[in-house]
């Protein structure tokens, strides 16, 4: 999703500043990036990779002390030069960069072309600095004495406009200034003694500066050379604290891995750690997640969540139902338009490793809305949902720049199997869960160590699709594992709840779809899925046994990919670990861009 950077008195020069900001947004996927350098204004945007724009810049560098810069994710217009950030006005006066959707732009785009502005992008972005010209030249609240308005009065004067959600940076030439706004996109502000940035998340500046400033919706910033001001959208000043964010420039490098998902599917066995540290007391038998000790049992459960952080919401579903507690896990994008019923004392918790994903935060809005106490569960301090909610969880797995999420979702499953012994109780004695909770970052790593996910993938590879089955707290695993797949490696996969199988897509089961099946434990659930692989069998396709061992899934199976033994409700982690390795190998074979896939984005922040 889109990104924004911006810096005033940068030390190590403006441009070099901005590039870096937009290379460390990458991971939040893009198709076009530029930049504006002022106060001379100066803009050079190109389509597609950021090497395009930096050769672009290199064969004509812009100058300047101050500046934006943006990566584009396309929504209105296709990636082309034309449609890349920043945009200006016709007399490239002003230049804007914007992450979000402006709502009301066709009505303002209308307006502008009846009173013969051209405009000469698709971009619902365009409208800005073409209002803020027209404010520049005739607005009503002139204070510059020369029948126009001031570029900060003009600013304003047009972000009063908007409808929508915004993250926008505005500057205007020959003024020494960079104005921006939030509403409903995330911005943040980065501070040291000498310099200021702007940019969608910290990583964009997290070598220059820790000290940051996180913008609340309704705020808006000017920045100047000597100082900055953070007003709200009457335009008086906001007092607001600054934060020394915890993780370094270290933790969003490769640190040797060819892909970030690669350190990231590497990271788990401490991003568990992190996730399960102080919440675990071994001597009393009990967990306790310190943030919710004033949140009263609730009656019922709805999570909602989107992709990756949807199938947490599942498992999590599975594990509070377990528990005897009504609840179901809701796709946040349909829950939005259509929620569920509540009752009393329903709570809504909203599963979002971002923090912003734009769905999510409308279906816990609109739970809000509607008298419900909301959770966010979220690995994101201080972000949109954490603030939003009444109640927040950190999931504590520190930076994830891979676009796949990884190491998230591992946390995401461990920190609401804890919110859920801590709110509704998991079970009378816990401590065979504990020890398998203490136990798990080092079961991690045995899997890590000893898998033979490579091998698997170069057997399965140029296969016609890929087919994932689990019941229970493994069919998460199922669609999750799928979802990894087709995302990384572009193969067509499915992920089916192993009894629905029968009911329909065995028809696509063939010689050439390898089906992997995911089986833990002796039990019932092991049983069915063993049958469930021999009617794959009997179709003659490839199956892949992810098992503990436990049951007799090995023998019905092509290949196998191990884990350790594990209490069950941990399992799941241990399986989805080889299956991330299993699209990781897939997709690396292939030869795709693992970190950035195409079209998609880490931070979807449009609805
Ligand atoms: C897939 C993936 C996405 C996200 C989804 C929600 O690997 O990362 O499916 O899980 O966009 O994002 P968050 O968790 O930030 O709300």
């Amino acid at each position: 999703m889109c990104g924004i950077v911006g810096c005033m008195g940068c030390p190590n020069g403006t441009l070099e500043t901005l590039m870096d900001g937009l290379g460390n947004l990458e991971y939040r996927g893009y198709d076009s990036a530029g930049v504006a350098l002022g106060p001379v204004l100066e803009t050079r945007k190109r389509a597609g990779e950021l090497d395009e724009l930096r050769k672009t810049v290199a064969e004509e560098p812009p100058t300047g002390d101050f500046g934006v810069g943006h990566t584009r994710w396309s929504t209105h217009g296709p990636p082309a030069d034309r449609n890349a950030h920043p945009h200006t006005d016709e007399s490239g006066r002003v230049a804007v960069v914007h992450n979000g959707i402006i709502e009301n732009y066709q009505r303002i785009r209308d307006e502008l072309e009846a009173e013969g502005v051209t405009f000469t992008s698709e971009t619902d972005t365009e409208v800005v600095p073409h209002l803020i010209a027209r404010e520049l030249e005739s607005g009503s609240d002139a204070t510059n004495g020369d029948g126009g308005c001031s570029p900060a009065d003009a600013f304003h004067a047009v972000v009063d406009r908007l409808e929508g959600s915004y993250a926008l940076c505005v500057v205007v030439d020959g003024h020494e200034a960079i104005f921006a706004a939030r509403q409903g996109s995330p911005l943040v502000m980065g501070v040291d003694e000498r310099a200021t940035y702007l940019a969608s998340d910290v990583p964009a500046f997290i070598e220059r500066t820790r000290d940051v400033v996180f913008l609340e919706d309704g705020q808006r910033v000017e920045l100047r050379p000597d100082d900055w001001t953070v007003m709200d959208a009457d335009r008086s000043p906001v007092e607001v604290s600054v934060e020394t964010v915890e993780y370094t420039a270290e933790a969003t490098g490769k640190s040797g891995y060819d892909h970030y998902m690669l350190k990231e599917i590497n990271e788990q066995p401490d991003a568990l750690r992190q996730c399960l540290s102080g919440r675990l007391d071994e001597l009393d038998g009990t967990i306790e997640i310190e943030e919710l000790s004033d949140l009263e049992e609730p009656t019922s459960v709805q999570i909602v969540a989107c992709g990756t952080s949807y199938h947490a919401a599942v498992y999590a579903a599975t594990l509070l139902r377990g528990a005897g507690v009504p609840a179901a896990a809701h796709l946040a994008s349909e829950y939005a338009t259509a929620p569920a019923p509540l009752g009393k004392g329903t709570l809504v918790i909203g599963v979002t490793q971002s923090g912003e994903t734009a769905d999510t935060l409308a279906a816990l809005r609109e739970a809000r809305a509607r008298g419900a106490r909301t959770l966010a569960v979220t690995n994101q301090v201080n972000s949109t949902a954490a603030r939003e909610c009444d109640d927040v969880v950190y999931i504590r797995a520190g930076p994830e720049i891979g676009v796949a999420a990884t190491k998230t979702f591992s946390s995401q499953l461990m920190a609401t199997l804890l919110l859920t012994e801590d709110l509704v109780g998991l079970a009378e004695d816990l401590d065979p869960l504990i020890e398998a909770l203490r136990d798990l970052p080092g079961a991690i790593q045995t899997v890590l160590d000893t898998t033979d996910a490579r091998e698997v993938a170069a057997e399965i590879a140029d296969s016609d699709a890929y087919f994932f089955i689990g019941r229970d707290r493994q069919f998460p695993v199922a669609l999750e594992g799928a979802l990894k797949c087709k995302e990384i490696s572009y193969e067509h996969a499915e992920g089916f709840a192993a009894g629905e199988l029968k009911h329909g897509p065995l028809a696509l089961v063939t010689p050439a779809t390898p089906v992997f099946a995911i089986v833990t434990g002796d039990g019932e659930r092991a049983r069915k899925t063993i049958g469930n692989i021999k009617e794959v069998e009997a179709r003659d396709a490839p199956v892949v046994a992810v098992t503990d061992g436990r049951s007799e899934a090995e023998r019905y199976a092509d290949l196998v990919l191990e884990i350790p033994e594990t209490h069950p409700l941990t399992a799941p982690v241990l399986t989805n670990v080889q299956l991330q390795l299993v699209s990781y190998h897939l997709a690396n074979d292939l030869g795709r861009p693992i970190d950035k896939p195409r079209n998609l984005a880490k931070s979807v922040t449009v609805e």
